[in-house]
């Protein structure tokens, strides 16, 4: 965790959603992260809030069982301070039906004056699916709960533009615009905000980085995991709203931005709003959705189900940086490997002198990679194969930020609590920029292309391999394995 100036104000956070797999994956092993690393508020409490009738002692259990699978370093000695912290409220909160929500956020904070807080900040974590978020922000503003509030939002925020444009007006009727914090979590990796340093404190990227020296951008997250228990979700968003309209598009934002006056939240997300603005909406000729085999007989999948668990599509930024250069995504799960990279490859230039294959091979050979999950930057390119003769073949130059960092990548919901916590909103999403992502969308959610099978443990849908012909779809090798 980068140092910070302003550490958080004492704070009851509360998490709808407690029980969800959301809070278990992620939320429940970052908050005890940043207990351990002694980033939480000197005086806090956390309440878990969900339907789910479960005891104060079996959400602490809950806690540690997701703490130990799935942070990075064993429940220990700091276990006991966190988990004394911990409370549960099983409530189905609502309009109307908020009293136990008020009741348990007060005894919370009536603990924390007990240790010496003084005004104590909330934070409401709504890790719930999409169609609750108006419901539960009109019942914080009922419980009088909005006071010292700030809001973090899942993604995605609305399902499509018109539930957007009423989402955002219940939520602003409620709060005001600096408490509402909208999430897209893969703008908290740390390998996505070096993109701004690579390009903007270097004379050696930026100048390359447009049309006349880029032949197509690929944003690539392929996953091996299926859907899991979270088909109830899932069946409602496909990866077009669970990753595409959301991840993805963050993802082109940043690379595809002018550089902005300073890295303050306005001018930053002002950039990555014009890149939205600037981009054509997706046509279905250029989007190949699949479903994985198998899918459709999960448990909770309805039958018959036209939910796509891939997408790839082709999209283009129409303005004078890119106009042009083709940016490809491709997402979806039970896939052949599980990555997240963006590629940059670069224009291919006259191999005449260097003969025979390499002209046939029309190819780009050079390309820029960011490995987003791993924290690794790549440069492929061509050299000269050491002996006599002049032939090249592939060569690549490597940095690992998690080397650099040795090891200690911050994790993307760690860093974004963390700004949540102490009010900085530079990496959270902005309303006009969801709107304008779900306008671009719109037509395909509309009239959504066929849905073609494919098998699991592969790349999906064979007409994704078309969409991008003549190019192809490239992930680096990884410990010696090429992936596509
Ligand atoms: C989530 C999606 O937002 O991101 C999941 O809902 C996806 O479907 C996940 O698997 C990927 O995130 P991570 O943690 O691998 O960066």
């Amino acid at each position: 965790m980068p140092a910070r100036s302003r550490s958080a104000e004492d704070h009851v956070i509360v998490i709808f959603g407690g029980r969800g797999d959301l809070a278990r994956r992620k939320l429940l092993p970052a908050l005890f992260h940043l207990h351990h690393e002694g980033l939480l508020p000197k005086r806090f409490r956390i309440v878990g809030v969900a339907r789910t009738e479960t005891s104060d002692e079996e959400f602490r259990d809950f806690a540690r069982e997701a703490v130990e699978e799935f942070d990075r370093r064993p429940a220990d000695s700091d276990w006991q301070a966190f988990a004394e912290r911990l409370s549960y409220l099983s409530h189905d909160v609502a309009p109307g039906d908020a009293q136990p929500l008020t009741d348990a956020v007060k005894r919370a904070e009536a603990e924390l004056a007990d240790e010496g807080a003084g005004s104590v900040r909330r934070l409401f974590y709504l890790a719930v699916p999409p169609a609750v978020f108006g419901r539960l922000t009109l019942a914080l503003g009922e419980a009088d709960l909005v006071e010292r509030s700030r809001v973090v939002y899942e993604k995605p925020f609305g399902m499509d533009r018109p539930s957007f444009c009423e989402l955002d007006e219940v939520v602003r009727s409620v709060l005001a615009a600096p408490q509402i914090y909208t999430i897209d979590h893969f703008l908290g990796k740390e390998t996505l905000q070096n993109v701004l340093a690579l390009r903007f404190a270097n004379g050696m990227f930026e100048p390359v980085w447009n049309r006349a020296h880029i032949d197509h951008v690929q944003i690539d997250v392929p996953e091996q995991l299926g859907v899991g228990s979270r088909a109830g979700f899932y069946e409602q968003t496909g990866a077009l709203r669970d990753m595409v309209v959301t991840h993805l598009f963050q993802v082109l934002s940043v690379i595809a931005l002018e550089p902005p006056a300073s890295l303050e939240p306005k001018p930053l997300t002002d950039e990555k709003v014009k890149v939205f603005e600037a981009m054509a909406p997706l046509r279905g000729e250029h989007v190949v959705r699949g479903q994985y085999e198998g899918y459709a007989s999960a448990e909770g999948v309805s039958e018959g189900s036209d939910t796509e668990t891939f997408l790839a599509a082709r999209v283009e930024v129409d303005n004078w940086r890119w106009a042009g250069v083709p940016f490809y995504l491709r997402t979806g799960k039970r896939l052949a490997a599980s990555r997240q990279t963006v590629t940059l490859a670069f224009r291919e230039p006259p191999r005449r002198m260097f003969g025979g294959e390499l002209i046939a091979d029309r190819q780009p050979n050079d390309y820029l990679t960011l490995d987003l999950g791993r924290g690794e930057l790549a440069v492929s390119f061509l050299a000269k194969r050491p002996g006599p003769g002049m032939d090249v073949e592939p060569a690549q130059m490597r940095y690992s930020y998690s080397e650099a960092a040795n090891g200690k990548l911050v994790d993307a919901y760690e860093r974004l609590l963390h700004d949540a916590l102490i009010g900085d909103r530079t990496l959270f999403t902005r309303a006009d920029g969801i709107e304008r992502t779900w306008e671009l969308v719109q037509d395909l959610i509309d009239r959504p292309p066929p849905l073609g099978a494919y098998e699991q443990g592969s790349w999906g849908p064979e007409r994704a391999a078309d969409l991008i012909a003549p190019r192809r779809w490239y992930l680096p090798e990884r410990d010696g394995r090429p992936a596509s």
